[in-house]
């Protein structure tokens, strides 16, 4: 197969390189250069080549759209991964790119596009659900669940959700996932709040494979956690679509600690997001300073 990778000199991007580059015929590209390896370096927000003789040609493209031409497969990582990014940060690296790789992908003919979505497009349902979400058995979040963003970040990744929706309920695409990654790092975070939405690099090179080379259509939602039972996710669309399994938790006891610990560490974080809320919406605009 034939698989462009965006944001490839990225964290996952590296991962899926590195995971890839042995078994599939691999492009990639990235606003910067990616060591060791032939790349074509472009910013994805920007769609249309500037001209010599007008302000903007419609019938050229860059050549990065053209990167596309054969490819069965686009994993779309690029992006302001910040959850505090600014709404104009996140317009143009995660908005304005996802729906440009979606019109090349069409463009060029590509089937499907596998899109880096996140935990924070769900995060206002999982605080909506804690810390009950984060037990053994207790309720959990599902592959249906309406994006619940609370962040411009958070927005960006639902936003690029909705395009991909849209895409393939117009047939212009064949088939769209987006990925809603947990907190991906090598070793498992000490912190408890990450541990619940971990993700290591094995079950993230995994996932991102069965995500490439699994025979389904249409739309859908997964979730990238590592399987930990912490985590607020309900995993079965996931594993039945990619006929994939997460590794587990590693260490039960590790989990058991974290999801003890966690109502502490959420109710700071709940207050501190609704004293923002409140802040930043309770007066009418024209009283706001910004
Ligand atoms: N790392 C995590 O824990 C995590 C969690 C949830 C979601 N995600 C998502 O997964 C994806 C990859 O995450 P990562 O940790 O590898 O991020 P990263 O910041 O390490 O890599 C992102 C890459 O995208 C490139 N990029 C950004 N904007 C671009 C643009 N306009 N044009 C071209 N290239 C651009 C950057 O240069 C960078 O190399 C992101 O979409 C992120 O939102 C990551």
């Amino acid at each position: 197969m034939r698989v462009a990778i965006t944001g490839a000199a990225g964290h996952i991007g590296r991962e899926m390189v590195s995971e890839l580059a042995q078994t599939h015929e691999i492009r990639l590209i990235d606003r910067v250069p990616i060591f060791g390896h032939e790349s074509i370096v472009a910013d994805l927000a920007e769609a249309r080549v500037r001209s010599f003789l007008g302000p903007w040609s419609k019938s050229r493209s860059p050549k990065w759209m053209q990167a596309f031409e054969g490819v069965n497969v686009v994993l779309h990582l690029a992006a302001d991964r910040s959850p505090k990014a600014a709404w104009e940060k996140v317009v143009q690296d995660n908005i304005k790119a996802t729906w440009n790789v979606c019109e090349a992908a069409v463009k060029h003919r590509v089937p499907r596009v596998v899109f880096a979505s996140s935990n924070y497009a769900v995060k206002a349902l999982e605080l909506q659900l804690a810390p009950a979400c984060y037990t053994r058995g207790g309720p959990k979040i599902a592959s249906d669940a309406a994006p619940s963003p609370l962040t411009p970040y958070g927005i960006s990744k639902a936003v690029g959700e909705i395009t991909g929706k849209t895409f393939v309920a117009e047939k212009r695409l064949q088939s769209f996932v987006a990925v809603r990654i947990g907190a991906f790092s090598s070793n498992l975070p000490e912190n408890p709040a990450w541990r619940n939405l971990w993700i290591g690099p094995r079950d993230m090179r995994t996932l991102l494979r069965r995500c490439i080379e699994a025979q389904f259509s249409g739309f859908h939602v997964v979730y990238g956690v590592s399987g930990q039972f912490t985590a607020p996710y309900d995993l079965s669309h996931t594993c039945r679509i990619l006929s994939w399994q997460p590794s587990g938790c590693i260490d039960s006891q590790v989990c058991d600690n974290a999801a003890s610990a966690y109502p502490r560490d959420l109710l700071r974080r709940k207050r501190k997001i609704s004293r923002w809320l409140l802040e930043r919406f309770s007066k009418p605009s024209f009283l706001r300073k910004d």
